[in-house]
Order: structure tokens, then sequence, then C-alpha cells
């Protein structure tokens, strides 16, 4: 079982202003895939405290896969993909390309978002949008491939010839 963490990235929920409705659901769609969620957090729109909780769970938690909710977008405040780009050692574009072309087929809003993916160590970090509705319409787009890209990552032989490949 692969281990999972959701930071949801809020600044009104990180002061209790607004519950949290994205980080929830994206655990329930997590746990429904079959990973274990080990790690739950709500920061607010702060590069650093983004960037720390990144690093903790991929440096000291040794997660397998950390998806962020919310802060994609282009408000001033939005810096969720900034903080992803900072810590990822390498980039994965194609999942955040899938994210937008299947979320382009339910709204032409989905190219306002600006998530990213990246690998940092052994960890694949993958940013969605901050509502509920496109936070799952977004991870249900990829989560099914992930698990063949996080056996990959930790050093599983992967055997990409196969038939659901
Ligand atoms: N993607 C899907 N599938 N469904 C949506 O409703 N909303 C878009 C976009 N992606 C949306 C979507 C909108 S309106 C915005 S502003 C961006 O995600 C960024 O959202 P965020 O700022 O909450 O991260």
């Amino acid at each position: 079982m692969f281990k999972a963490a959701v930071l949801t990235v809020s600044d009104r929920s990180s002061r209790g202003e607004r519950p949290d409705g994205a980080g929830p659901l994206v655990r329930e769609l997590l746990e429904g895939a079959g990973y274990g969620v080990v790690e739950t957090a709500i920061v607010p729109d702060e590069q650093s405290q983004i960037e720390a909780a990144l690093r903790q769970w991929s440096d000291h938690e040794q997660v397998d896969l950390i998806v962020t909710t919310g802060g994609t977008g282009f408000s001033p405040r939005d810096v969720t993909p900034e903080a992803t780009l900072a810590v990822c050692e390498r980039m994965a574009p194609g999942i955040p390309e899938a994210m937008r072309y299947a979320s382009l087929q339910i709204t032409p809003r989905a190219m306002l978002s600006r998530a990213q993916a990246g690998i940092r160590r052994r960890t694949l970090i993958v940013n969605l949008p901050g509502s509920p509705k496109a936070a799952k319409e977004n991870l249900e787009a990829v989560l099914p491939a992930l698990s063949h890209g996080l056996d990959m990552l930790s050093g599983h032989p992967a055997d990409c010839a196969g038939a659901s490949c």
C-alpha cells in the first residue's frame, strides 16, 4: 500500500473561517483507490509554509504521494505551484497536462489552473485546484495512472510493455 498525504492550501480554512471541503474529499478518493493516507494538514497561502510541509512529508515521513489542493489560480496569493517547483527535483508535466485536458471537457476555466506535478526524492507531488468539485474532477483524471509511476519511483521494476500500460 502506498503512503499518501493531503495538504489543503487555503488562507480562510487555515484560520477556521471556512470548512475544508476538498481535503477530506481528496482523502476519501485516495483511500478508495487503496492509498493509506498518513498525514493531512491545512496551511495558509504562504509559500514558505507550503514548502515546509512538502519537505517534511517527503524527506522525513517518506510519503509516496502528496496531493495538494488549492492555490493554483491567478489570485496574488496563489503560490502552490511556485512552492511545488521550488521543492521538486524533477517535474512530471504529463500529470497536469492530463488533468487540464480532461477538465477542459468540463469547463473552459480549467485552463486557469496552474497546477504542477513533480518528484522530490521518492515522493510524487501533485497539485489540484481548491474547490471540491474541481479537486475531484482533476484527481479522477489521473488517479488510475499514478500507481504505475509510484512503482517506478520506489525502485520496483515496472513492466511498461504490459498490456495495461
Ligand atoms: N478544473 C475542473 N475540472 N473543474 C473546475 O471547476 N475550476 C477552475 C480550474 N480548474 C475547475 C478546474 C478554476 S475556476 C480555477 S480559478 C482554477 O482551477 C484554479 O483553482 P484554485 O485557485 O482553487 O486552485
